[in-house]
């Protein structure tokens, strides 16, 4: 076929065809090296999507790769009775590299089957049903997940959702503290909103959480599904706060840009749940060999090529960088935020974000905004990413603004506030 949004329109999506051919988003991916996508045409885009956040080690990284081609040849998947020395492998890796005595794991296939198992494993090992979660949150669409997130446009046409879930503002401990009881069974948080627009919360939050999860026998679960990996400065957000969870959900990037992959890693005490039965959670496909193998030479390569510091050093020089382009700019840019490579651009009217994206993609640049958050332009490249190849970004950016100002006149003022 030659038009692939054609076959969008006739085999899956019209509406979203629609919306691709909107923005002009019509080019078929082909192949993938580093930072960079390139097209079916051979032309190169500079990532800073990274696959809203799969591509921390880059496309294609040899390793992982020739790690995948070994495993494949052998054994991808389970045969589910005889025991899997991969699972174990990466299993040991997370113990090793996760905070305090965050100390077994379970491994399914993304993000929201990640947070599937947490919220039961919270239940269970409480007794309680309570889950707290807050506004503007991302934990996926499936049932659970999409109960626990925080955005009613997603939610309202599958209602009734799980019950006893109560959702409360993101960054406001007081608010927290107000719905803390013996009933609450978990409170779930990401250390950094990726999909509710790059927030960054105050310092004393998540620790304020650990202490009134603490005080009131609840459990903490922290969802690193787009934050985990490196992209903030550290492997895994929750670093920055000093605080160890309960239940630590992963997925997105420990795949290494390669295969699919999603992980629970939590405390002795959540576990709890296995004594009932070893098969009390179960996922077919989750664990597999290959998953698995590629999942360890992910983790490896991330802290061998210090990947979450290069996020720092990277992000350091980066940020003022856009903030400059802010000063610039303050009639379409209100703020600049993130940690490491994890950076939103906050615009001052809703349909600016989509114009700079659009723009971009002219100019050979991947960027998105946030699910959650329209008005948030996200970076999020991948943390092999040369500085040389940031500035080009910086210099499409500032191109991209300057035809956005000349044009968005009538949208900034219909519909900024
Ligand atoms: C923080 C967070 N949690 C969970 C998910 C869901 O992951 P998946 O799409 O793999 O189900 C996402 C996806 O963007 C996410 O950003």
């Amino acid at each position: 076929m030659d038009d692939i949004l054609d076959g969008y329109g006739a085999y899956m999506n019209p509406s979203l065809a629609r919306t691709y051919r909107f923005m002009g988003l019509n080019h078929a991916e082909y192949t993938g090296q580093g930072a960079v996508v390139t097209d079916a045409d051979g032309v190169d885009y500079l990532d800073c999507a990274g696959g809203y956040g799969v591509f921390v080690q880059g496309y294609r990284h040899p390793r992982i790769v020739a790690a995948a081609h070994e495993q494949l040849d052998l054994m991808p998947l389970s045969s589910r009775v005889l025991v899997s020395p991969r699972q174990v492998e990466l299993a040991q890796r997370l113990q090793e590299l996760t905070p305090g005595d965050l100390s077994y794991s379970f491994f399914c296939n993304s993000g929201a089957e990640a947070v599937e198992a947490a919220l039961k494993f919270a239940r269970a090992s409480t007794g309680r049903s309570l889950i707290i979660s807050t506004e503007g949150a991302f934990h996926g669409k499936s049932y659970g997940a999409l109960s626990v997130s925080g955005r009613d446009l997603y939610q309202t046409p599958f209602k009734p959702l799980l019950p006893d879930v109560v959702r409360i503002p993101y960054g406001d401990l007081e608010a927290l503290q107000a719905v803390m009881s013996d009933a609450v069974a978990g409170v779930i948080v990401e250390p950094i909103q990726g999909e509710g627009g790059v927030i960054v919360p105050p310092d004393n939050y998540l620790p304020g959480i650990r202490d009134l999860c603490d005080k009131y026998g609840a459990s903490m679960i922290v969802d690193e599904v787009q934050t985990g990996i490196g992209h903030t400065g550290k492997l895994f957000a929750i670093e920055h706060s000093g605080v160890v969870p309960d239940l630590l959900c992963l997925a997105k990037a420990l795949g290494g840009g390669v295969m699919p992959i999603g992980a629970v890693v939590g405390r002795p005490w959540v576990w709890r749940l296995f004594d009932s039965s070893p098969l009390i959670h179960t996922s077919t496909f989750g664990g597999n060999p290959l998953a698995c193998r590629v999942g360890r030479v992910a983790l490896d390569v991330t802290v061998e090529e210090k990947l979450p510091e290069r996020a720092a050093e990277l992000g350091a020089w980066f940020i003022p960088e856009l903030k400059q382009l802010m000063t610039r700019h303050p009639r379409l840019i209100r703020d600049v935020r993130g940690r490491g490579l994890m950076i939103g651009i906050e615009f001052t009217a809703p349909g600016v974000g989509g114009m700079v994206m659009s723009e971009l993609f002219q100019r050979h640049v991947l960027a998105v905004y946030t699910l959650n958050n329209e008005r948030v332009l996200r970076l999020l490249p991948p943390l092999v990413i040369e500085k040389a190849q940031l500035e080009t970004v910086l210099s499409h950016l500032g191109a991209a603004l300057d035809q956005v100002e000349l044009v968005a006149d009538d949208l900034w003022e219909s519909t900024a506030d």
